[in-house]
């Protein structure tokens, strides 16, 4: 069995993050959501991963490498454009052959992994089988329609009025029918290969396409509310551990993770939080849900339910909650007359002032 990962995208929704980076590159508790997707497959048993890149390219394949540190073996498959699920599986013909595969796209966030998953569908002899699960949003989704016995009727892709209220998640399990359905399908509305249109298609034409309901936790990370919930969630099951150096004014409480090379200077961090390598936290407060990415300063600032990136400096700011702050960005207290509010930021920031 392979895996195929989609990492391309453009991420709008994420914007101005993802301006610069690749919306699956964005950390959650200091490890990208991607990463936890590509442990998931690998947990599964599963080495061989395809991995569909588009204008990120670059800072994915960076990222990841060969796979060896995750225990995969990596295989990169360029999309020269956001065409659509199914055109990924359409590029990446050559690359899984005639193997069933699991698709996975890669800012989807499954907390359990997909061990059990995996295992079911190599069990059964469905030539496909889709995860769901209620959605309070049906309108935003891929939807099913199940028939009284559980067995998966019809499909539709972000249905203006639902008839359920059950999302396909981005999980897939593919046996080689699915290859053409892919090529049979025409673009959608919003000009895109559907592979929600490929599922349907394989039920239109007999197959045997199952479902399996995800009992634990899913997210697809596409918003900011999304990220600090998924960053939540992990940080709620972390195990409390310093690597760093801690000085006697300080004060650690909860479940806090102190990696590598961190200092935290007269401040107090209250958990669940995570403080990156490198990074120096110096008279300040770090509240619950904080993830702070490597090589950061945090200087008399508090902040609480955040996420920040690697080498970013916020000094004197009081108090910063329910963010998601960029890489080398600097945040401080204007010091200087007239007191003014200087901002030099992105195209589609969002900066909420509070006085
Ligand atoms: C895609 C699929 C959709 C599915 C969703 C899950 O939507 O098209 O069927 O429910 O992922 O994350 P997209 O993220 O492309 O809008």
């Amino acid at each position: 069995m392979k895996a195929l990962v989609l990492s391309g995208g453009a991420g709008t929704r994420l914007r101005p993050i993802t301006h610069t980076s690749a919306k699956q590159l964005v950390p959650v508790a200091n490890k990208p959501v991607l990463f936890y997707g590509l442990e998931a497959i690998r947990d599964a048993g599963i080495t061989d991963v395809g991995i569909i890149v588009g204008d990120t390219r670059a800072e994915i394949e960076a990222a990841v490498g060969d796979g060896s540190a995750l225990g995969i073996r990596a295989t990169y498959i360029p999309q020269e454009a956001p065409l659509g699920l199914a055109h990924c599986v359409l590029i990446a013909r050559d690359f899984l052959g005639d193997d069933d595969f699991v698709m996975y796209l890669g800012d989807n966030f499954i907390i359990g992994g997909i061990t059990d998953l995996v295992e079911e569908f190599a069990r059964c002899g469905a030539d496909a089988q889709i995860l769901l699960t209620k959605v309070d949003n049906p309108q935003q989704f891929g939807i099913a329609e199940l028939d009284g016995e559980g067995r998966v009727v019809r499909l539709v892709e972000k249905p203006t009025n639902p008839k359920s209220d059950l999302a396909l998640v981005g999980v897939y399990m593919f046996r080689p029918p699915i290859h053409e359905a892919v090529r049979a399908i025409k673009p959608s509305a919003r000009g895109e290969l559907e592979i929600t249109d490929a599922i349907q298609w394989l039920v239109d034409h007999g197959y045997d396409v199952r479902s399996h309901f995800v009992s634990g936790y899913w997210k697809d990370t596409g918003r900011l509310e999304d990220m600090l919930e998924c960053n939540r969630k992990v940080l709620e099951g972390i195990e409390p551990a310093c690597h760093g150096r801690l000085d006697a004014e300080s004060r650690i409480i909860g479940r806090v993770v102190i990696e590598e090379g961190a200092v935290i200077e007269r401040s107090t961090v209250r958990g669940p939080a995570i403080i990156g390598r490198g990074t120096r936290i110096v008279d300040s407060y770090v509240g619950p849900f904080t993830s702070i990415y490597h090589d950061c300063l945090l200087e008399r600032t508090e902040i609480e339910h955040s996420i920040i990136l690697e080498s970013t400096k916020i000094v004197g700011v009081s108090r910063i909650e329910d963010s998601l702050i960029g890489k080398e960005v600097e945040v401080s207290l204007s010091s200087t007359l007239p007191k003014a509010h200087r901002l030099m930021l992105g195209d589609h920031s969002k900066v909420s002032l509070a006085f």
